[in-house]
């Protein structure tokens, strides 16, 4: 069943209902000023930290699910009738409903009665602000006479204390109201050089700021006080809840429409310029009332709206498909890029799973999400590579998080999540190919952001690769440490007590526990470095590399293979796991798929039997488990991955970041039916059709599907902000599509499925233009022959790097 549709054409999901099966999101921002917004207007906003930056206030795992928004109020005054045109929160009956979630903003229109109100969020490229154009038609044959009433409560800045400090927030709260804006300026008179502003075009009959004022005693957010009597009251608030309201009166003769436009914003003043006059109480809006005077007017929203809309054209154009298959051309193409650049702003802090005060920017996790995004914004991927290797210790090792705002190591986790430091390598590696931005390597970096400890990037990586080499076990594999890549392998942890975090705490000391999963990522990330110390003259330096890679594979082969697949790991005490030694947790998937993307078994077999194990062992209709058989109880030695009932997360639950690495193993052994057959099953717009069992959007990739030990086999949890992305974006478009950069140009090297003619593509790759069409008799499973580069046969499969601006028109010719 589904609850809405995709308009490819303008690049929307256009939702029919209000009362999906879970609030379906999208994001507003782009670079400093974000926000969530639901299908019925559900979210807040916040300026760069989610936490220490909140402009307003949301509370999560409410009932309903979703309460707290950028909520508008019709009010019919001649009859008293009032109803929330998003739906939520009066939840009143609507004569009709549309969502648009588009790229960077949302679209919510419905009509009641002969009114209909339309309202477009969305916040400017460049600004700290958001604009929320409502436009109301009257499409009765009568005169009406209306009220609409704005809202919004504010958050007093620290989500986290927000939600908990009541003993002090409730006194501290302050706002003025000036010239028909609301300013709120809680902690301005203190520390605070910030406020947040909410405007309004239209001549004000009233406001309010204080919430139980607006609402009523004992009332919520579906009755408020105010718009029930049709006025305002005017309230000013000191303590409790401030909240923005503006109270407007429309006359609309018959077919009349009127736009009425509100911007919510974020504001700095230089701390010298806070008050005026200087020496009183009062904010200095100066600086401030230019900006909104701008973005009060018509003529400045809609340029603000298609300099957006350009912005996406700009970010989408660096690749566009043209396949045989249509789900995979809109979530290539549209959704899947997109959700890439969410992730990489996000991170792991804002979704509606995500609360956004709980995790900082997550050290392997930052490197990933790059995969998927640095090919649109080069510039800003540099950057984030720049500020997450300055949290790296000068051991090699790697804060685990790192706070977006400061840009520090977030001490609460610590280090010791053994995987981490070799995700900056792969992040660089990436980098370098799409890019061949080589000035990068020599950039001086801190380690622990400490002045004066800045050695060359390039130093960074090397130090990475040596963290693992000097922390090996007794079988000469990794050590875990606290975890790797599976957050909940935590194989030295031992607790019993509840609460405790199972990642930072180890009851025993001297761990020994050792991890497969690692030793395919060094080989990776060995194999990776080689190439580009070669790169720069470094022989020497890429032999060792390339030798160290050959070791682990040897120590791989003799101790992490379990005869018909990879092992997962051995745990404090040496006994394997992920080993049919075993009776659960037999078979995991991650190790299938990180050794053989280090290319481990590829040339004896042992690739394409770990793969056929997968698919014999993990494979379900709606995608990959994680392990098999599930965990049915507590296992001490092993942490939080036990803890979890029996198909949910890591405890087999279909983790779909690692599904991608599978589709990846697959297209490397050619096989590409089954590489896109799995494609298929996470692939978000498949799913569409049986949205009532996944539940969460169909216009991007959820964290985790329920695995088949689950009572809800196929329910999807946490979408948005996940390694899914860019990891599905990875194995579509450079393994299967096979558009893949590479240091010494982009290859064109696809695996499709037999079936398929084909495919067309434009790839726009350091600063040329590629127009590639790749051909091949359908039927047939085959591999590039040769390239046609602007007419000239080229053999092997990578086109050099051709003049930036230059039009380049390849062809690939699969002969089957
Ligand atoms: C979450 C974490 C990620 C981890 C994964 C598996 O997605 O963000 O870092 O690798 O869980 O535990
Ligand atoms: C990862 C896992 C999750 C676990 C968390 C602990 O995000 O996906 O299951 O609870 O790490 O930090």
């Amino acid at each position: 069943m589904r609850y809405g549709h995709f308009d490819d054409e303008r690049r929307e999901y256009v939702i029919d209902r209000p009362d999906t099966p879970l609030p379906w999101i999208n994001y507003l921002g782009t670079e400093d000023y974000f926000g969530i917004v639901s299908n019925t207007a559900g979210g807040y906003s916040f300026y760069r930290d989610a936490r220490l930056r909140r402009l307003t206030r949301y509370r999560y795992n409410n009932a309903p699910f979703d309460l707290g928004g950028r909520y508008l109020y019709v009010r019919d005054d001649a009859t008293g009738d009032y109803w929330s045109p998003s739906w939520q929160p009066t939840r009143g009956s609507l004569d009709e409903y549309e969502c648009r979630h588009g790229l960077s903003y949302t679209r919510i229109a419905s009509a009641r009665n002969g009114i209909r109100a339309e309202t477009l969020y969305f916040v400017p490229v460049g600004e700290t602000l958001e604009v929320w154009r409502a436009r109301v038609t009257n499409e009765r044959d009568t005169a009406a006479e209306l009220s609409l009433f704005s809202s919004v409560e504010f958050c007093l800045w620290d989500a986290q204390d927000d939600a908990t400090n009541f003993q002090r927030n409730f006194s501290t709260g302050q706002v003025e109201v000036a010239d028909g804006v609301i300013y709120h300026k809680t902690e301005y008179r203190e520390r605070r050089d910030h406020f947040a502003y909410f405007a309004c075009s239209e001549p004000l009959a009233g406001f309010d700021t204080q919430r139980d004022t607006f609402l009523g005693a004992y009332r919520g957010w579906d009755e408020p006080a105010a718009v029930e009597r049709g006025a305002a009251f005017d309230s000013v608030a000191h303590g409790w809840a401030p909240i923005g309201s503006h109270h407007v009166r429309l006359a609309l003769a018959p077919g009349e429409t009127r736009e009425v436009i509100f911007v919510l914003g974020y504001a700095e003043n230089p701390r010298a310029e806070k008050f005026d006059p200087p020496g009183s109480e009062t904010l200095n809006k100066r600086h401030v009332r230019p900006v909104i005077e701008h973005w009060l007017r018509p003529e400045t929203v809609a340029a603000g709206f298609a300099a957006l809309g350009e912005y996406w054209d700009r970010l989408l154009g660096c690749l566009r498909v043209t396949t045989p298959d249509a789900d995979t051309d809109r979530m290539v193409n549209v959704w899947n890029a997109y959700q890439c650049v969410v992730t990489f702003n996000m991170s792991r802090s804002t979704s509606f799973y995500e609360s956004g005060i709980g995790r900082g920017m997550g050290f392997r996790d930052s490197n990933q999400d790059l995969l998927g995004f640095v090919h649109m914004t080069p510039g800003r991927a540099r950057q984030r590579i720049l500020d997450i290797a300055a949290t790296q210790m000068s051991t090699g090792g790697a804060y685990h998080q790192y706070q977006p705002l400061t840009k520090r190591g977030n001490n609460d986790i610590g280090d010791g999540f053994n995987d981490d430091p070799l995700w900056l390598v792969l992040g660089v590696s990436a980098y370098l190919k799409e890019t061949g931005d080589e000035t990068i390597l020599d950039q001086p970096v801190p380690f622990d952001n400490a002045p004066g400890s800045e050695e060359p990037l390039y130093e960074h990586l090397r130090r990475s690769l040596q963290y693992t080499q000097d922390r090996l076990g007794p079988h000469g594999l990794p050590l875990i440490g606290r975890a790797d890549w599976n957050d909940c392998l935590n194989l030295n942890c031992f607790s019993d007590t509840p609460g405790e975090p199972f990642q930072i705490t180890e009851n025993v000391s001297g761990g020994t526990a050792e991890s497969v999963f690692i030793a395919g990522q060094f080989v990776l990330a060995a194999k990776e470095l080689a190439a580009i110390a070669e790169l720069r003259g470094l022989d020497g330096e890429a032999a060792e590399y390339r030798a160290a890679a050959e070791k682990m594979t040897g120590v791989i082969i003799e101790h992490g293979w379990d005869g018909a697949w990879f092992r997962r790991a051995y745990d404090f005490h040496g006994r394997p796991i992920g080993s049919s030694e075993d009776d659960e947790g037999q078979i995991f998937i991650e190790p299938q798929g990180i050794c053989v993307l280090g290319g481990v078994g590829l040339d004896d077999g042992l690739a394409a039997q770990a793969l056929r194990s997968v698919a014999e062992r993990l494979a379900t209709p709606h995608g990959i488990v994680l392990q098999q058989p599930a965990y049915s109880s507590y296992r001490i030695e092993l942490g939080e991955i036990s803890s979890y009932p029996p198909g949910y997360k890591e405890n087999a639950g279909i983790f779909c970041h690692t599904n991608p690495w599978i589709m990846i193993a697959e297209a490397m052994v050619g096989n590409g039916d089954r590489a896109f057959d799995y494609y298929r099953r996470l692939n978000p717009s498949v799913r569409e059709a049986i949205s009532e069992l996944h539940r969460c959007e169909p216009y991007v990739y959820a964290q985790m599907i329920a695995g088949r030990d689950a009572p809800t086999h196929g329910e999807a949890k946490n979408s948005w902000l996940t390694g899914t992305a860019a990891w599905n974006f990875v194995a579509i478009t450079q393994w299967i599509l096979g558009l893949r950069p590479e240091l010494t140009g982009l290859r064109v090297d696809p695996v499709l499925p037999a079936s398929w003619p084909g495919f067309q593509a434009t790839r726009v790759f350091r600063g040329a233009t590629y127009e590639i069409t790749v051909r091949k008799p359908a039927g047939a499973a085959g591999r590039v022959a040769y390239l046609l580069v602007d007419g000239e046969r080229v053999d092997g499969t990578t086109v050099p790097a051709a003049a930036a601006g230059t039009v380049v028109r390849v062809e690939a010719v699969i002969e089957g």
